[in-house]
């Protein structure tokens, strides 16, 4: 039996849609085949459609760090037919990832699709909706709470910052967001939950390491000067959720922030949650997202054969929202 899947044959290349043979053995209880039926384009799996630099470690492989779809050939947990998930993981990185009709991921990173999702909302959701629900979940372990005060988003026209937006804005804080696209995505970010937005440029020139304080916690997507200028406007004791480089991945700042206002910098990384975090991100999710909400930021399904199009346009920042890939669409 043959599957077709989107392949980037060797390193620097772009993606080719390719028809490939079903692994032969699935080595039992580890790891689990799944019939895919919808993934998405992140910004990692953007790169490595057009063949970008820093992504796939090795090549022939097919990206996509996202899957959503049926068990195929499972394990006594995983039994076939059971409709699942998986974030990350090294999907679309280190093995052979969900833009493809097939693929065998590790079944400690697997999920039952929650009942409030169908596959093609989770795809929506993806990595994006998953990385700010584990962003939320380490602030609220860090003690913060709607009472904490104000919390800025940045990025927020992006997969991370609009689910950010969402699931601060459900929890009760009052959400500022900060975007560069504040005349085109304002009204869909006020739409979210965000009670104001500012304009990018804000944060974009260099300051001093401790400025004027506003926020009790940050949900950052973009790194650099901005994550610098955050940590500078954060009060004492708050909390700044560090996701993702979109601007950069330097960090122009000194210790004075943490030693002086006793700010925490927390780190997320979606790709190795372990299952715990995993689960309780979901549960998160699908406790807060209503399908309105998740069309408002994915509101685009595209083939297999789109989505090495759609990458372009997403690295060139002509893409408004999240896209979902039906594979077999
Ligand atoms: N830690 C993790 O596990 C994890 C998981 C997922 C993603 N990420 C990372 O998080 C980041 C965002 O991912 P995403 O999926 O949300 O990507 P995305 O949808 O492409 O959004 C990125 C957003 O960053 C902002 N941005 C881009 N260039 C910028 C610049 N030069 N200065 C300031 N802001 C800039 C833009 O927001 P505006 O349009 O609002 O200005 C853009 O929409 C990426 O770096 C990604 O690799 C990390």
């Amino acid at each position: 039996m043959s599957y077709r899947a989107l392949v980037v044959p060797e390193k620097g290349a772009r993606a080719q849609l390719r028809d490939l043979e079903e692994p032969c053995v699935v080595p039992e209880g580890a790891r689990v085949q799944i019939e895919v039926s919808h993934s998405s384009v992140n910004y990692k799996d953007a790169i490595a459609l057009t063949g970008g630099p820093g992504i796939l470690r090795s090549a022939p492989l097919v990206p996509g760090i996202d899957a959503v779809g049926t068990v195929l050939e499972g394990s006594a947990e995983w039994s076939p037919g059971r409709r699942v998930l998986v974030n990350g993981a090294g999907l679309g990185e280190r093995t052979d990832g969900g833009l493809a009709e097939s693929v065998v991921v590790p079944a400690a990173a697997l999920l039952a699709l929650p009942a409030a999702f169908s596959g093609r909302e989770a795809a929506a959701i993806g990595t994006a909706g998953f990385t700010a629900a584990l962003a939320l979940l380490a602030l609220l372990r860090h003690g913060i709470s709607p009472d904490s005060g104000e919390v800025l988003v940045t990025g927020a026209g992006g997969g991370v910052g609009s689910f950010a937006v969402a699931l601060l804005a459900s929890a009760g804080c009052r959400v500022v967001a900060s975007t560069g696209r504040a005349e085109e995505r304002g009204p869909a970010l006020r739409e979210l939950g965000a009670a104001e937005v500012v304009d990018r440029t804000q944060l974009a020139e260099g300051g001093k390491p401790l400025q004027s304080t506003r926020w009790a916690a940050v949900v950052d997507s973009v790194g650099g000067v901005p994550l610098a200028n955050a940590l500078a406007q954060t009060r004492y004791g708050g909390v700044v959720a560090a996701c993702g480089l979109a601007a950069s991945a330097d960090l122009p700042t000194t210790v004075m922030p943490f030693i002086l206002r006793a700010v925490t910098l927390t780190g997320i990384n979606s790709v190795d949650a372990p299952t715990l975090a995993r689960q309780q991100a979901w549960e998160l999710l699908a406790r807060t997202l209503d399908s309105a909400t998740i069309e408002a930021i994915a509101p685009r399904t595209v083939g297999l054969g789109e989505a090495p199009g759609v990458a372009t346009d997403v690295l060139a920042g002509r893409i408004a929202g999240r896209v979902v890939v039906d594979v077999r669409g």
